[in-house]
C-alpha cells in the first residue's frame, strides 16, 4: 500500500511512472485499492487548506494555463470568488469555509469577544460574494454554528480558531463524500453506452475535487463499467462548459464534444442526445432548480424531445426555506462578460448589455433530482424534505 501511495503521489506531481501507470485508467484501477483519504492524492484539486492560505486552481485561466494560486487571508478568498477564479455553487461554499477559518486563525484578538469580532466580518465579507450559490449561506451558517458550540466549551481563542479550521476541512471532505454518493445514484439512472448532454461546469473543478455533482453521475456510471459519453454545452458567457467541462473530461479520458449552446435543439432532434444532467446553484422546497443561465432553455428542449432532465446536486444545495423559484435570488454579473471573451471586444461601445448568471427551471421539466441521499421525483415538495431531513 505504502508504494501505491508513492505512485499516486508521483503521478499527481505530473511525473509519469509508466508502464506501472500510465494514466487515468491505471489511477482507477489503482484507486479500487486504496482507502477513501487516497482519493485526495490524486484528484484534481480545485481548493485546498494549506498552512499558507487557501490553494485554489485559477479557472479563469483554464484550459490555456493550469496555475495554483495561493490566497492569504479572508478578503482574498472572497475576491476570488467574486472574481470566479473558484466557481460552482459546492466549491464556493468550501472556498468560503476556508476562507473565514483563515481569518480567524489570522485574528490577533486574545479574547473571546475580539475573535467573535472580527469573525463576524468575515462571515459578512463572504456573504456578499455570490447571491445565487446557496451553498455560501450554508457553509457560512456551518461555520457560525461551529463558532458557537466552541465558544460554549471554552475561553481559549487557539482552541476556536482550531475548532474552525477543522469545520473548512469537514464541509471540504464531506463535499467529495456526498459527490460520490450522488454519482453511485446518479449512475444507475444512466444506460450502458448513454450520451449525456451538460450545461456549465457541474464537475471537480465546481466542487471541493473529484467527482463533481452532473459530472459526478457521468463518473458514477462510468465506474459501475458503463460506457459513457458527454456532450458539453459551451456556456456562453463564462464558457465553463468549453474551458472547464471539456477540459475535466478530457483529463478523464471521458468522450466529450463541445457544442456551442444554441445547437443543443439540433442535436437532440437528431437523436444524439440520451439524457440531460445539470447541477444547481440552488434548489427551492418545490424543486425549481437555479442553475447557469441557459439550464431553462435545455429543460425546454429535453422536454420537447422527450429526453430525462435530470439535476444533480448534494443535500446541501437544496433551500427548504424559500417555496419555489421566484424566490431565488438571481445574480446580475458584469457586462463585460458579454461584451468581451477575454480581451477581445465583441459588442460595440455603448451598447446595453443584460447578464443574469442564472436561471430557473421549473420543477415540472425536472425528471428527478440526484442528490447524496437518493434521488427524488414529484411531488418535490415531499421528496426534498424526506431528503433533507431524513
Ligand atoms: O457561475 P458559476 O460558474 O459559479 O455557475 C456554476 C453553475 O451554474 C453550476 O452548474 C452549479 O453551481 C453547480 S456546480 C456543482
Amino acid at each position: 500500500m505504502k508504494q501505491l501511495t508513492l505512485l499516486i503521489m508521483l503521478y499527481n506531481c505530473g511525473i509519469q511512472t509508466a508502464p506501472m501507470l500510465e494514466g487515468p485508467k491505471d489511477m482507477r484501477a489503482a484507486l479500487a485499492y486504496c482507502k477513501f483519504e487516497e482519493i485526495f492524492l490524486i484528484m484534481i484539486k480545485t481548493v485546498e487548506w494549506t498552512n499558507e492560505g487557501v490553494r485554489m486552481i485559477d479557472q479563469r485561466l483554464l484550459p490555456v494555463e493550469e496555475k495554483y494560486v495561493m490566497l492569504r487571508s479572508c478578503e482574498e478568498v472572497a475576491e476570488a470568488i467574486k472574481q470566479m477564479v473558484i466557481r460552482g455553487a459546492p466549491a464556493i461554499g468550501v472556498a468560503a469555509a476556508m476562507g473565514i477559518a483563515l481569518g480567524a486563525k489570522q485574528s490577533v484578538g486574545t479574547s473571546v469577544v475580539d475573535l467573535e469580532y472580527d469573525f463576524d466580518y468575515m462571515c459578512d465579507v463572504m456573504s456578499q460574494t455570490r447571491p445565487t450559490a446557496v451553498n455560501l449561506f450554508w457553509a457560512i451558517e456551518r461555520m457560525r454554528e461551529a463558532f458557537r458550540q466552541a465558544r460554549s466549551g471554552t475561553k481559549d481563542v487557539e482552541v476556536i480558531k482550531q475548532r474552525l479550521v477543522t469545520e473548512a476541512q469537514a464541509i471540504f471532505a464531506e463535499d467529495i463524500k456526498a459527490n460520490r454518493a450522488l454519482g453511485r445514484f446518479g449512475g444507475e439512472l444512466l444506460a450502458d453506452g448513454a450520451t449525456v448532454l451538460t450545461h456549465c461546469n457541474a464537475g471537480a473543478l465546481a466542487t471541493a475535487g473529484d467527482y463533481g455533482t452532473a459530472l459526478g453521475v457521468v463518473r458514477g456510471a462510468r465506474d459501475a463499467g458503463k460506457r459513457v459519453a458527454v456532450i458539453a454545452d459551451e456556456t456562453r458567457p463564462f464558457l465553463q462548459g468549453s474551458r472547464l467541462t471539456a477540459w475535466e473530461l478530457s483529463k478523464d479520458e471521458i468522450p466529450v464534444t463541445v457544442i456551442t449552446d444554441n445547437m443543443a435543439g439540433h442535436v437532440m432532434k437528431q437523436g444524439k442526445v440520451d439524457v440531460v444532467v445539470v447541477g444547481a446553484d440552488r434548489i427551492a422546497a418545490n424543486g425549481d432548480t437555479a442553475n447557469k443561465i441557459g439550464t431553462y432553455m435545455v429543460a425546454v428542449l429535453a422536454r420537447q424531445h422527450d429526453i430525462p432532465f435530470y439535476v444533480a446536486a448534494p443535500i446541501s444545495t437544496i433551500d427548504l426555506s424559500i417555496p419555489s423559484g421566484d424566490g431565488i435570488p438571481i445574480e446580475e454579473r458584469a457586462a463585460r462578460e458579454v461584451t468581451h471573451v477575454r480581451d477581445q471586444q465583441l459588442v460595440p461601445e455603448d451598447v446595453a448589455v443584460h447578464n443574469p448568471a442564472f436561471d430557473v427551471t421549473p420543477n415540472e421539466l425536472i425528471t428527478a433530482i440526484i442528490t447524496d441521499k437518493g434521488v427524488a421525483r414529484q411531488p418535490y415538495t415531499t421528496s426534498l424534505r424526506r431528503m433533507v431531513e431524513g
